[in-house]
């Protein structure tokens, strides 16, 4: 098929992944959910904004009885031992003793998902894994270990499906990648 152009701001984007590959990937996650998953209950911890589709679509493809709740992490950075680490917004529920599923749109660094996952682990969650839709190995400065990985993808900056760039593009339902 034709690739289809779009320009946000000053940069045209590409497609990338259709909506149906990014579905057919998800359904591939909540398959393996639904079986390590059973009887836990899960809590799927969704990361605002960039996780909003990726969570719905997950989701009604998760058979097995769950929870969701949603967070955001602050855009001020506070330093720690361990560097800048960005404050966790909007968390209520009690996680000590759950099992918890952290859903995040893209793994760049991995330096806001070991900030996230450092807090987290302090509140004493019966488990704790990842489910990312995307991620860009290339870019990985810390050894995490993600569970539940959608796609690999190089490292370009890409839009859409709820990702981003300068605010606009989230609402496109297909992904695409930056024209270099
Ligand atoms: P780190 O480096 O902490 O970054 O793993 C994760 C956050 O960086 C943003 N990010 C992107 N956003 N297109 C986007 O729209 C991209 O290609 C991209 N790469 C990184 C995003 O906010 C993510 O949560
Ligand atoms: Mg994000």
């Amino acid at each position: 098929m034709e690739p289809r152009i779009v320009t946000l701001h000053d940069s045209q984007f590409s497609t990338y992944l259709s909506e149906e590959e990014i579905i057919a990937r998800i359904q591939i996650l909540a398959d393996q959910i639904n079986q390590d998953y059973e009887g836990k209950n899960p809590l799927f911890l969704a990361v605002l904004n960039g996780s909003f589709m990726f969570a719905a679509d997950l989701l009604k493809r998760v058979t097995v009885p769950c929870e969701i709740a949603f967070v955001r992490l602050s855009s001020y950075q506070n330093m720690q031992s361990t560097g800048k680490v960005k404050e966790v917004l909007g968390l209520v529920d009690d996680i000590k003793s759950r099992h918890v599923i952290i859903l995040e749109d893209i793994v760049d660094t991995g330096h806001t998902l070991k900030g996230l996952e450092q807090q987290l682990l302090e509140k004493e969650p019966a488990s704790l894994e990842v489910a990312a839709l995307l991620v860009k190995p290339e870019c990985l400065q810390h050894p995490l270990e993600l569970k539940y990985i959608a796609k690999n993808i190089p490292n370009d900056f890409v839009v859409g499906y709820g990702l981003d760039y300068n605010g606009i593009g989230r609402n496109l339902r297909d992904i695409y990648k930056i024209v270099s």
